[in-house]
């Protein structure tokens, strides 16, 4: 199988020199795309700023913002057996990149923001039968919120998770399918819950 794999924050620059951003670390990706990689899968791994290294073995793409995401995304989305989704992408852009460096007025400013394309919600509607996995991160409403998630954007299987996850190694994971809850993830660190996701989508391909 051939799986893609979205992974890390996404950067939306204002000007040359800052950008509005999130603190994911790339991490859950990147032990998605290494535990496919270890159960034989090829793998493409579309990742946003991040420094980790590229796992041995993955056609790693490197992107910056939302836009570029989704256009590399759907490129390789041709190719994918299963997708998927870790990426914390930027839900907002500036509505103007300034060239060159914005200078300080002595005034408020105020930033316009539009909003960027949601990628999941393009995949899932392009996907066909291919198992499709998203993520949510939630911080009230939990479940309901993840539930909406996963019929909004037509995933297989979303994977329910709170801010505490960000960055570190390991985190509470739920699993959530249009059936029902499949409960906690067995695993607490991010390889392990990696693991899991792969297997799921290995019996789900089976099953088909
Ligand atoms: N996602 C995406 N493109 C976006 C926003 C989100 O592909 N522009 C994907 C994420 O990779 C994740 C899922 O959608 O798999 C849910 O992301 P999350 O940030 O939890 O939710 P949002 O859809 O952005 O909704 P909200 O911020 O309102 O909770």
């Amino acid at each position: 199988m051939r799986f893609l794999i979205t992974a890390g924050p996404t950067h939306e620059y204002l000007d040359d020199v800052r950008y509005l951003a999130n603190p994911s670390s790339g991490k859950m990706g990147f032990a998605v795309a290494r535990a496919a990689r270890q159960h034989g899968h090829a793998v493409d791994l579309v990742t946003g700023p991040t420094p980790l290294r590229d796992p041995p073995g993955v056609a790693t793409h490197r992107v910056t913002s939302a836009l570029e995401m989704r256009r590399v995304s759907l490129l390789l989305l041709r190719r994918a057996d299963a997708v998927v989704m870790t990426a914390a992408v930027g839900d907002y852009r500036p509505a103007r990149r300034v060239r060159g460096k914005l200078k300080k007025t002595g005034r408020a400013l105020t930033l316009r923001l539009i909003e960027n394309p949601d990628i999941l919600r393009e995949i899932g509607r392009k996907k066909g039968r291919r198992p499709l996995v998203g993520f949510a991160l939630e911080v009230q409403d939990a479940e309901a919120n993840a539930r909406k998630k996963l019929v909004a954007k037509r995933c297989d299987l979303v994977v329910l998770n709170g801010p505490g996850t960000f960055g570190a190694d390991h985190g509470v994971f739920r699993f959530l399918t249009p059936a029902g809850d499949l409960g906690p993830a067995r695993g607490r660190t991010k390889a392990a819950v990696a693991r899991e996701i792969v297997r799921w989508v290995e019996t789900r391909r089976q099953n088909e």
